[in-house]
């Protein structure tokens, strides 16, 4: 590991003794990754495939055991956000994949928040200041559910994962504590079992009913591949992403998007109308009884259907269905290098969000359609769940540092703030580093 892997643990361990100083027992330095999606979205809940890579941005964890039952966590990130943001100099558009947080003592005169092993795990109200430990609770209760024998915890994280940006901050959460949890048991977990389980936590302890493909990815990524992910049988392919000709950059626009709590918010009514597509497509005499998902449907059927199904509804379906054939296809090109057929599937894949899924917003439109004003670009997309968070791009590696520049000075132009901008390579899945 280089001196620079090392001291982030060092320094990380020693603030982790500052907070928790009493507590003795067997430590761990666990680290779970943010993810960015090529393409693909969408579809993992409609049995399709996606395309993720693990990212350099993670969050890191230092974890204790205990002996009390007790699980007690602290955060640079999260709970005590505004103490933090005004205690770094990290402006907007600063913020990049080497970033840490730096601490300070007076963040810790407590531990942020803490629940028991002995007792039953319950999810906090949305609004409730702690309700970012919903994810934390949801891994442990999920992962004693499965008959896991664990111990209470201290554990310290910190994250340079942007919150609300759709690179999957939630599910590095999730899986980061549940591998926390695993590792001072002295317990490892197969990484797909791992994800179902995580995902189980999401919708139950932060009622947001979320696909696979975040706990997958950042459970079972491959360091230099993005993984098409066939969500129908979970089988995955890594193809590997060849650094010497690509480069994969993330501007985040700084909408904040909220897939969180409730089925009255866009995703869910995305997953609805996806339902109602099946329900008319497996309903005899139109349709077919064997058809169990969008994953079943043809493009044919959708333009036969053109009249009979509600247009909204009509053009969800249409989404789901172009997007996991273009998935498929990317993957292939991908593995071919064949970088601008593949740049103009993440052009379609973006034009069938904003038109057909209606998941963008202005924002990411504009940087996905400036983005390709730059030399050496292939292709940019909206990615994650939508109505706001980050584009991808895929890029010729001079390209990187002009696109970058291109997109701060556009969007600062235009919108009055800089875009997050960052290059990253595929990440591992989390693991124990220490
Ligand atoms: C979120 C969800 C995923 C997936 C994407 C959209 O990130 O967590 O399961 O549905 O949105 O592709």
């Amino acid at each position: 590991m280089s001196a620079a892997g090392t001291n982030w643990i060092t320094d990380l361990r020693r603030d982790f003794d500052r907070v928790f100083s009493s507590s003795k027992g067997r430590t761990h330095v666990i680290r779970a990754p943010g993810r960015v999606n090529l393409i693909g979205e969408h579809t993992d809940y409609n049995d399709g495939f996606v395309f993720p890579m693990a990212i350099e941005p993670e969050i890191r964890f230092v974890c204790r055991s205990r002996e009390d039952g007790q699980v007690r966590l602290t955060s640079t990130e999260m709970g005590q956000k505004e103490s933090v943001a005004s205690s770094q100099n990290s402006g907007a558009g600063s913020r990049n994949a080497s970033t840490d947080y730096r601490l300070l003592d007076s963040q810790f005169s407590r531990p942020l928040a803490s629940f028991s092993l002995n007792e039953k795990i319950v999810p906090l109200d949305k609004h409730d200041k702690d309700a970012w430990t919903n994810y934390p609770r949801g891994a442990i209760a999920e992962l004693i559910a499965a008959g896991i024998p664990l111990s209470g915890m201290d554990v310290l994280l910190t994250s340079s994962i942007p919150l609300g940006g759709g690179l999957s901050s939630s599910a590095a959460l999730l899986v980061g504590t549940a591998r926390c949890a695993l590792a001072l048991a002295g317990l490892t977990m197969d990484p797909q079992r791992l994800a179902l389980l995580c995902q189980k936590a999401e919708h139950e302890y932060a009622g947001a009913p979320v696909g696979i493909m975040d706990q997958t990815i950042i459970a079972a990524a491959r360091a230099g591949t993005a993984m098409l992910l066939d969500c129908r049988d979970l089988s995955k392919r890594f193809v590997p992403l060849d650094a010497q000709e690509l480069r994969v950059v993330v501007a985040n626009s700084l909408v904040k998007h909220d897939l969180g709590a409730g089925g009255d918010n866009e995703y869910a009514k995305r997953r609805r109308q996806c339902e109602e597509a099946v329900r008319f497509f497996a309903t005899p005499p139109i349709g077919n009884p064997a058809v169990k998902s969008l994953r079943d449907v043809t493009l044919q059927q959708i333009d036969q259907a053109k009249g009979k199904l509600d247009d909204v509804v009509l053009r969800r379906a249409r989404h789901v269905v172009t997007e996991t054939a273009r998935t498929a296809r990317f993957a292939e090109l991908l593995a071919e290098k064949k970088y601008e057929q593949a740049g103009d599937l993440m052009l379609q894949s973006h034009a069938s969000m904003r038109d057909d899924y209606e998941i963008t917003v202005e924002e990411v439109d504009f940087l996905s359609a400036e983005a390709m004003k730059v030399k050496g670009v292939y292709g940019a997309r909206m990615t994650g769940g939508g109505f706001g968070g980050c584009i991808v791009a895929l890029v010729q590696p001079r390209a990187a540092t002009a696109l970058i520049e291109h997109l701060t000075r556009g969007y600062a132009d235009r919108f009055g703030k800089r875009p997050e901008c960052f290059v990253t390579t595929a990440a591992d899945g989390a693991s124990i580093v220490a």
